[in-house]
């Protein structure tokens, strides 16, 4: 496994969400029985990546904070950077430009929810040259990044957004660069919405040849959650997937547990700093005690 270190991305004005968004970032918001941020924490965690840097506002940090800590109790280190405004997503990187050093790095929204079989993170972690992107099938691609293929299925553009999307593939919030992202946002002049757009980090890739766009099959599931109808979706998908099996989605303990980030001990003294709770019970079991 190659060393990559993992951003969530967890800012964002939240303006859509009004009224639940006075507190904090929208990405503290319950879907269905755990916050928002544990979805892709748990999807970083499972693609093996142990060092994190967590990036949203002043006002919310401190509750982030107080959910992972040092992160050394999941076998992590997890780290916190303050993104003054909404400037876009690729400002990540220039943020994180001291985090991410001479390793790749895995950004991930802190509203993508991914569920299913996630062989294909791991893969682009493991084979990415440059940068790698995904291409996921959409009804309504108008409101995502929108990548276009020719007719080998090598990409040929990327739009953010587009009027007349030129495919029906959207671009996931979830990305692999290598080290040169921080120098390439620096270089990103903002659009007129005054932000770096990940579009723009991303043709500059596809420009030089050094992109790869994979396509996630139709048997994963991304739901995104950054408006009420969304956020109640995936909520009902989540409880409805958890209840038939009695197994927990987004269960970042158990993620770490299963990847081998924590042994036994370390999940149950997890456990015993737990209060009494569904949560607590359902990590017991894990354990059979
Ligand atoms: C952002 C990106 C877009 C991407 C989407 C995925 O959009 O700009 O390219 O497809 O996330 O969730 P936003 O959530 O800021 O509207």
């Amino acid at each position: 496994m190659r060393k990559t270190k993992g951003i969530i991305l967890a800012g964002g004005a939240g303006t859509r969400m009004y009224p639940m968004t006075q507190l904090y970032s929208k990405q503290l918001i319950s879907v269905y029985d755990k916050p928002m941020i544990y979805y892709p924490m748990s999807t970083l965690i499972l693609s093996g990546i142990k060092e994190v840097l967590i990036i949203s506002n002043k006002e919310t940090i401190p509750y982030y904070e107080k959910l992972f800590k040092d992160g050394s109790h999941l076998g992590m280190k997890i780290e916190y950077a303050v993104q003054d405004a909404p400037k876009g997503i690729a400002e990540a990187f220039i943020i994180g430009e001291e985090f991410i050093g001479d390793d790749q790095v895995c950004l991930i929204l802190g509203d993508n929810i991914f569920y299913g079989y996630l062989n294909f993170v791991r893969d682009a972690i493991n084979n990415n040259n440059g940068a790698t992107v995904f291409g996921y099938y959409v009804k309504d691609p108008k409101r995502y990044g929108v990548v276009e293929f020719d007719d080998n299925g090598k990409a040929i553009s990327i739009e953010e957004k587009p009027e007349k999307p030129r495919s029906k593939y959207a671009v996931p919030g979830l990305y692999v660069f290598d080290s040169t992202s921080p120098e390439r946002s620096r270089n990103i002049t903002p659009s007129a919405r005054g932000e770096v757009e990940i579009t723009d980090l991303i043709r500059s890739y596809l420009i030089e040849d050094d992109l790869k766009v994979a396509r996630i099959g139709r048997g994963i599931a991304w739901l995104d959650s950054g408006t009420p109808e969304s956020l109640l979706d995936a909520s009902t998908f989540i409880a409805s997937i958890e209840q038939r099996q009695g197994l927990k989605i987004g269960c970042i303990e158990e993620a770490a547990y299963q990847m081998r980030f924590i042994d036994e001990e370390g999940m149950k003294k997890i456990i015993y700093d737990l209060p009494e709770s569904y949560y607590r019970d359902y990590l017991k079991g894990l354990l059979k005690i």
